[in-house]
C-alpha cells in the first residue's frame, strides 16, 4: 500500500515538474509537451497545446489565442489524424523531425527531418507562428520550418497566402469540415499562377469565387476592402513569390480571416472586447453575382438587374431557349465571328470585375495603345485592359477566347475594352453606359414629376421638397415615394363619381358589434380589421386606420376614390369608406376563406390543398400585381405583398389586399421625420430594406418569396434546414453552385 502511495506521489511530483518545465516559450530537442501542458508565446498572445474541438473528444495539437475566452483555434497540426486518448506528446525527435506521437498509435504527424541542425528549438511567436530554428547554427534567425507555411483555415496578420516559387510551396487555406472536425473541408483558398495570377476560392475541385486580379491598388472585383479602419493588405508578385498578406493597423485589435465551410464563405472577423465575441466584419462571396461563372461565357452579371445575366455587347445567347428560361450556363457567343481584318472595334466597359485570367497575357511595359494593337494582331484576343491602374494606368493584359466571370462592380471595378465587329457598334448600344443613363434619366424624370406634384400640393413640406431644391426627394438617403408619377391625379380632381358610399360611424359600430373583439379578423399594417354585417345582410370587412396618418379630410376622400378606381378581379374590392372626426375606415367586401397564409403555413391544410389550386392562386396574384404595376391608371407599388395580404373568396379566388395604402397612409412627404420603410421584414427586397429604394422590382421580389413559400409550405423567416442556417432564399440560392436557376 505504502509503495503504491509512494509511486503515485512520485508520479505527481514528476508531473508537476513537467508542468514547470513547460512554462518556457520553446521546446528543445530533449524536451517534450504532453497532453495537458501548453506552450505560450513570449508576449502571452498565443498558446499551443492539445485540445478537443467542439463536442468531439478527439485530441489535436493546435494553436489558439491565449487571452480570448472563446476558444479560437488558428492552426492544427494533425488535422486528419486525431489522437483518440490523452497520451499525445509533441517533440523534436532524435533525427530532427517535429513529431506528434502517442503511446497508443505511434507517430501520427511529422515534418521533414532537420538532422543537420545542431540545437533545434521550437518556439511559438506572438504572431501565432510556430517556428523551428537552429540555436547553434550559423544563422540562428533562419526558420528551418514554420507553421505559417502550412495554414489551416485561418490567415493571421503577417501570414502569406500563395506561392514561394523558390521552394515550390503553395500556401493555401482550407476550411474545417465542421466545428467538431478540423480535417480539410470543401473550401480552399489559394493563388492560381497564370501570366496574371489571381486569388481563387475553390469548392471541391471547382472554382467558386474569385476577387479578380490585382491591379496595383486592389483586387478588381473587391473594391470595398480598400479603405477600412482595421487592416492594410497587399499582393506581391515577383519571380520568387506570389502572395497576398495583410497587417493590422492597430496591433491591439484582433482580427482573422477564415474559410468557413458552414457558411460557404471566406470571412473576416474582428474581436470585440465589449461584447466578448468575434464580430463578422466582411465576407465573400458577397452576393449571387460573385458565384464563379454564374452567367456562363461572355456575359456580365449585374446584381441589380433582372435577369442579372446579360450577354456582352456584340454577343448573343448560345442557346436562346435555355437562356430565356434563365439557364445561363451555356453563356453567349459572338453575334458575328470576327472577320479578323481589322474590321472590329473595341468598346470600353467600366466598373467591371476583370475576367478570369487563366487565358491571359501580360506586359508591364506596354501602354494602352500598344495593348490595343497587340490585341488586334491576334484573332483569338477578345479584350484588353491596363494591368496596373495606379496613376494614369500602365501595363497591358490581353484575354484570349471566352471571357469568363465578369460582373459589374459599382463604385469600383475597372475598365475593360472588349472587341466586337464594327457594324455592331452603331446599332447596338454599349449596354452599361446607355442602359444606365436611360435608367438615371427615367428616375430623375420621376423625381421631377413627383416634386412638381408636391410643390403643387401646397403641403406643409413644401420648403423641403420645393422646386428650388435640387435634390429634394431623398430623406436619410431614402427615396420616399411609392408611385412613379404617370398620372395627372395630383392636378385634377377625379371627375367621375364612383358612387362609393360613405358610411357614418354609428353604422359601422352597429355592423361590427361596436368593434367587438369577437368580430376582429386581424391586425394589419395600418390598423385592426373587423368583420361586419350591414343592415341589408351584406358581409363586409372594416379596416379601421390608425389615427396618426396626419391627412386632411379632402385628401383622404380623394385618395379613397382613387383606390376605389383600382378594380380588378384579383384585388379586394373597396365598397365604401367612413370618416367621422378622427376616425377613418375603409370598407371592403368580406372574404369568406380568410388569408392565404392559413393555407400555406398550416402543414395539414397545405398538404390537402393540391397543386392545381395553388397554381390558380399564384396565377391570380400575378395578374393582380401586373394590373397594379402596368395596367391600372395609377402605377401602384404594393410594398407589402405577403401571404397574409392575399385573401381568398368563397371560391378560393385570390385577391390582393392593402394595395395603395402604403402610398396613401405613409408620409409621402419628403420632410417627414417619422418616415419609415413600410413592409414586412423578410419579404422586402434587399435594396428596399437597406436603402428604402423601391420599384416594381421590390414587389416582384416579394412575389418570388411568396412563390417559394407556397411551394415549400414554409415561412421564410421560420425556415430551418438541418444543415443550413439560412432563410428560405439563401437555401434555394446557394443550395448548389451553379444554382438551379428557377429562383431568380
Ligand atoms: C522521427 O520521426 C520521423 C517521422 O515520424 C521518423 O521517420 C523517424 O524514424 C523518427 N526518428 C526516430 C529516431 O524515431
Ligand atoms: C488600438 O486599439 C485599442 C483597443 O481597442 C485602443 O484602446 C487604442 O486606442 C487603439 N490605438 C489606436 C492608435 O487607435
Ligand atoms: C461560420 O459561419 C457561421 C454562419 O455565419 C457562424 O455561425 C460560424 O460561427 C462560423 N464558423 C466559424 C468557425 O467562425
Ligand atoms: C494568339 O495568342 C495565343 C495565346 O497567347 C497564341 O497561342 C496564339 O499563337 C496567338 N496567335 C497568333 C496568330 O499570334
Amino acid at each position: 500500500m505504502k509503495v503504491l502511495w509512494f509511486i503515485s506521489y512520485c508520479a505527481y511530483l514528476l508531473g508537476l515538474l513537467g508542468r514547470i518545465c513547460a512554462i518556457p516559450h520553446s521546446i528543445g530537442q530533449s524536451q517534450f509537451l504532453s497532453d495537458g501542458e501548453s506552450l505560450v508565446s513570449e508576449g502571452g498572445t498565443f498558446e499551443l497545446g492539445f485540445f478537443s474541438p467542439g463536442s468531439s473528444t478527439h485530441r489535436y495539437l493546435g494553436i489558439w489565442y491565449k487571452n480570448i475566452p472563446v476558444r479560437t483555434v488558428v492552426w492544427v497540426a494533425n488535422r486528419k489524424t486525431p489522437i483518440k486518448d490523452r497520451t499525445g506528446v509533441f517533440l523534436i525527435n532524435s533525427t530532427g523531425s517535429i513529431v506528434v506521437t502517442s503511446r497508443t498509435s505511434g507517430d501520427i504527424w511529422s515534418t521533414n527531418s532537420f538532422k543537420d541542425a545542431k540545437a533545434p528549438v521550437l518556439q511559438l511567436l506572438d504572431s501565432g507562428n510556430l517556428i523551428l530554428r537552429d540555436e547553434k547554427g550559423s544563422n540562428s534567425d533562419v526558420y528551418l520550418w514554420q507553421s505559417f507555411d502550412y495554414p489551416s483555415d485561418t490567415l493571421l496578420p503577417g501570414m502569406k497566402l500563395g506561392w514561394d516559387l523558390r521552394m515550390g510551396l503553395s500556401r493555401q487555406l482550407s476550411s474545417w469540415r465542421n466545428s467538431d472536425d478540423p480535417a480539410p473541408g470543401e473550401l480552399s483558398n489559394g493563388i492560381e499562377l497564370h501570366e496574371f495570377p489571381e486569388a481563387v476560392v475553390w469548392k471541391g475541385s471547382r472554382k467558386y469565387f474569385r476577387g479578380g486580379p490585382w491591379n496595383g491598388e486592389r483586387f478588381s472585383g473587391a473594391p470595398d476592402l480598400k479603405v477600412n479602419p482595421i487592416y492594410d493588405y497587399s499582393f506581391i508578385s515577383n519571380k520568387d513569390e506570389v502572395y497576398y498578406t495583410y497587417q493590422l493597423k492597430n496591433k491591439s485589435v484582433f482580427s482573422r480571416l477564415i474559410l468557413n465551410n458552414t457558411a460557404s464563405s471566406r470571412q473576416r472577423y474582428v474581436w470585440v472586447e465589449a461584447s466578448l465575441a468575434w464580430i463578422l466584419y466582411s465576407s465573400v462571396p458577397h452576393d449571387y453575382c460573385d458565384t464563379y461563372g454564374l452567367c456562363g461565357a461572355n456575359t456580365v452579371c449585374v446584381i441589380t438587374d433582372s435577369p442579372m445575366c446579360q450577354c456582352l455587347d456584340g454577343f448573343k445567347p448560345k442557346s436562346p431557349d435555355s437562356w430565356n428560361s434563365m439557364d445561363w450556363s451555356e453563356g453567349c457567343i459572338l453575334s458575328k465571328p470576327f472577320s479578323c481584318q481589322n474590321k472590329e472595334v473595341f468598346v470600353k466597359f467600366s466598373e467591371l470585375k476583370l475576367p478570369d485570367t487563366t487565358k491571359s497575357w501580360v506586359s508591364d511595359t506596354m501602354n494602352l495603345q500598344e495593348c490595343r494593337e497587340a490585341c488586334f494582331k491576334n484573332c483569338s484576343c477578345m479584350a484588353y485592359s491596363n494591368s496596373d491602374i495606379r496613376g494614369q494606368g500602365s501595363g497591358c493584359v490581353l484575354w484570349f477566347n471566352d471571357l469568363i466571370d465578369i460582373r459589374q462592380v459599382s463604385n469600383g471595378g475597372q475598365d475593360l475594352y472588349i472587341r466586337i465587329e464594327a457594324s455592331k457598334q452603331a446599332g447596338r448600344h454599349v449596354v452599361n453606359a446607355v442602359l444606365y443613363s436611360l435608367i438615371a434619366v427615367a428616375v430623375l424624370f420621376g423625381l421631377a414629376l413627383f416634386c412638381y406634384y408636391l410643390s403643387r400640393r401646397k403641403t406643409k413640406v413644401r420648403g423641403v421638397c420645393g422646386r428650388a431644391n435640387s435634390a429634394p426627394c431623398f430623406f436619410n438617403n431614402k427615396l420616399v415615394y411609392g408611385i412613379t408619377g404617370q398620372d395627372e391625379w395630383t392636378r385634377e380632381e377625379p371627375k367621375e363619381d364612383l358612387d362609393l358610399p360613405f358610411f357614418d360611424l354609428a353604422t359601422m359600430a352597429n355592423a361590427t358589434d361596436n368593434f367587438s373583439l369577437n368580430n376582429k379578423l386581424g391586425e394589419g399594417g395600418f390598423g385592426p380589421v373587423y368583420k361586419g354585417t350591414l343592415a341589408d345582410g351584406q358581409e363586409i370587412a372594416v379596416k379601421r386606420l390608425s389615427k396618426n396618418s396626419g391627412q386632411g379630410l379632402n385628401e383622404f376622400k380623394n385618395e379613397v376614390k382613387l383606390i376605389a378606381k383600382l378594380q380588378h378581379r384579383n384585388l379586394v374590392k373597396l365598397v365604401g369608406s367612413c370618416i367621422d372626426g378622427d376616425e377613418k375606415m375603409l370598407i371592403y367586401e368580406y372574404m369568406a376563406n380568410g388569408s392565404l397564409d392559413s393555407f400555406v403555413f398550416d402543414q395539414t391544410r397545405w398538404k390537402q390543398f393540391g397543386w392545381s389550386k395553388f397554381f390558380q392562386i399564384i396565377d391570380g396574384i400575378a395578374r393582380g400585381l401586373l394590373y397594379l404595376h402596368q395596367d391600372s391608371r395609377l402605377r401602384i407599388i404594393h410594398r407589402d405583398l405577403k401571404a397574409s395580404n392575399v385573401l381568398l373568396d368563397a371560391d378560393l379566388n385570390p385577391k390582393i389586399s392593402d394595395f395603395g395604402l402604403a402610398r396613401t397612409f405613409q408620409g409621402d412627404q419628403c420632410g417627414d421625420s417619422t418616415e419609415r420603410v413600410v413592409g414586412t421584414l423578410g419579404y422586402m427586397a434587399p435594396e428596399y430594406a437597406l436603402y428604402g429604394l423601391f420599384s416594381v422590382k421590390s414587389d416582384v421580389f416579394s412575389f418570388g418569396l411568396l412563390l417559394l413559400e407556397i411551394i415549400s409550405g414554409k415561412k421564410n423567416r421560420c425556415f430551418r434546414h438541418p444543415h443550413h442556417h439560412h432563410g428560405l432564399i439563401e437555401y434555394v440560392r446557394f443550395k448548389e453552385a451553379p444554382v438551379s436557376s428557377f429562383f431568380v
